[in-house]
């Protein structure tokens, strides 16, 4: 498998936290980790394999970082790309907007057509979702808050998905 580049916005820590969670995952393949806030285009178009990551922030909003960021996304050619994503949120606070900050990036990327990882929304409680397309989380959906218990099964999941789908 080509080499991985994680991009990760975080507030917090949080996502920070998960991100690095989710390098632990992969065991022996090659992962680097960029905080978006100190990021470039020119990052990420060394790898064929990318993973974007952000919390939620309000309805639809995407942490920060990703908000500054999101259009330099043009500059990347990711027809010869895959990109996995995932979301951190808290369903019991924000039940109407569960996740929107993944589900913002999504709509917002200029070619959505290398996106991998989808995952099903069982076993979350919420209304709605931004990040919910045709009955399936478009990427990797983690609550800390809620159900920090569940996150390491979940990205074990999600990680071993990625190992097939990735290039
Ligand atoms: C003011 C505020 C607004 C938030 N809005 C949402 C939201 O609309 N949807 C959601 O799922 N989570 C929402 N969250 C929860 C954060 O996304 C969550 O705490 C996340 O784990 C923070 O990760 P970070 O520290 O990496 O930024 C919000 C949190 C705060 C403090």
């Amino acid at each position: 498998m080509e080499t991985i580049g994680i991009f990760y916005g975080s507030t917090y820590g949080m996502t920070e936290k998960v991100t690095e969670k989710i390098k632990k995952a992969f065991g022996r393949a090659k992962v680097d980790v960029y905080n978006l806030n100190t990021a470039s285009p020119e990052d990420m178009t060394k790898y064929k394999n990318l993973i974007f990551g952000t919390s939620a922030w309000g309805i639809g909003e995407m942490q920060d970082d990703w908000e500054y960021f999101i259009d330099k996304l043009a500059e990347i050619d990711f027809s010869e790309r895959k990109l996995a994503l995932f979301g951190l949120g808290d369903q019991k606070e924000y039940p109407e907007s569960f996740v929107d900050g993944m589900g913002t990036l999504y709509c917002r990327l200029p070619d959505k057509s290398c996106v991998i990882g989808q995952t099903a929304i069982d076993g979350y409680d919420f209304y709605f979702s931004l990040a919910n397309k045709d009955g399936k989380f478009i990427g990797l959906v983690l609550d800390e808050h809620h159900q920090k218990n569940l996150t390491d099964e979940r990205i074990k999941k999600w990680v071993a998905q990625l190992k097939n789908e990735f290039i």
